[in-house]
């Protein structure tokens, strides 16, 4: 069994579509270019990291189940579900975990519907507004957490 930490990043609707969907709020960077740019960095970190996307608010409750027992932090981009789903806030406290909320934009500066996240307080903490930056912030910021409560 590796002893590597284990991080989780989760994706939520339409971010399978980054790089063509509304480029001027999310940019051009596709998903596939910001899963790479994760697992390298985390790589260069020894921690491992397994990068996921789904339209489907089920699957990504399924997958925090999980996550439970097998990985050591999550970091998540809820993006619509981040404005409506209980559900997943519940699923994110059941996993006991540190947990990272990340936004492409600023959500802050958007629609006011926008400005409500279901998910945050769920959360340890959140970055947004960076673009795919806030990506690899999320993994320094979780792989800090992880380790300095391991040393703690
Ligand atoms: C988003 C912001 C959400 O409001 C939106 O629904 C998304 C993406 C972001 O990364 O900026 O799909 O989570």
């Amino acid at each position: 069994m590796s002893s590597k930490t284990k991080i989780l990043i989760i994706n939520g609707p339409n971010l399978n579509m980054l790089g063509v969907r509304e480029p001027e709020i999310y940019g051009r960077v596709s998903l596939d270019e910001i899963s790479h740019i994760c697992v390298s960095h985390a790589s260069t970190l020894h921690a491992e990291l397994d990068f996921r996307q789904s339209n489907s608010e089920a699957e990504i409750i399924g997958w925090l189940h999980t996550a439970r027992d097998n990985v050591d932090g999550v970091v998540i981009n809820p993006a619509a579900f981040t404005h409506t789903s209980v559900a997943i806030l519940d699923a994110v406290i059941l996993t006991e975990l540190p947990i990272i909320e990340v936004h492409l934009s600023n959500i802050f500066k958007r629609e006011s519907f926008r400005t409500t996240s279901y998910i945050s307080a769920g959360a340890t903490g959140i970055i947004t507004g960076f673009g795919a930056m806030g990506y690899k912030m999320a993994i320094d910021a979780m792989l800090d957490l992880i380790r300095s409560e391991v040393e703690a």
